[in-house]
């Protein structure tokens, strides 16, 4: 790994997103307070081809860009994904189905959350992904954070829970340091 890594904040969502988005914030903003630089990516913002049925193997300009700019340079992903009926959004597998793989994930290293309105915090999906991002030669860093019940700890679009302001920067402490 890079002394400088270039850090990615993944928003694993398409959707309009209230929560997912709030906990990417607030990784955002310990990052943005130490003055540690990265990048923020939006799935909201993926380029709407990405359905088209020549996409896997004659990628269209707009994703050839998208995966230029925020996934190639990319040393270390910190990936907030929420939970879509017991897994994770169809749109963040599709877009790692669209990728370059080498370019993309070979090598790097990624940081889990996940988040859901109900009990579990998207553990089935953590796992999930954690099988997916090893199979494309990524480091999965062993710390996930499973958020519960997450519309409770958002309040206009700033997660305000106290406790997992606090497991957040525990967990990226020690991902910065891996
Ligand atoms: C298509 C869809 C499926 C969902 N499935 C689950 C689920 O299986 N379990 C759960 O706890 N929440 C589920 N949710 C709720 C999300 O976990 C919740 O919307 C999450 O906090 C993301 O919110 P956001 O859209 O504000 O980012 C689902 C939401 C959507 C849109």
């Amino acid at each position: 790994m890079p002394n400088n890594p270039v850090i990615t904040i993944l928003v694993g969502t398409n959707a309009h997103s209230r929560t997912t988005r709030a906990v990417a914030l607030a990784y955002e903003s310990i990052l943005s307070d130490r003055k540690i630089p990265y990048q923020l990516c939006d799935l909201k913002d993926i380029p709407r081809d990405i359905i088209a049925p020549d996409m896997y193997y004659n990628r269209s300009e707009s994703f050839v860009s998208f995966q230029e700019n925020y996934l190639f340079p990319t040393d270390k992903y910190i990936i907030v994904i929420p939970e879509y009926n017991g897994g994770i959004p169809g749109i963040f597998k599709l877009m790692m189905d669209c990728t370059e793989i080498t370019e993309a994930w070979w090598g790097k290293q990624a940081c889990l959350t996940g988040v859901a309105s109900g009990r579990s915090g998207n553990l089935r999906g953590l796992d999930t992904l954690t099988n997916y991002l090893n199979y494309l030669k990524v480091d999965v860093f062993k710390n996930k954070i499973p958020i519960s019940r997450v519309d409770e700890l958002v309040e206009e679009g700033k997660l305000i829970d106290k406790s997992t302001l606090q497991i957040i920067e525990e967990q990226l402490d020690q991902y910065l340091e891996f």
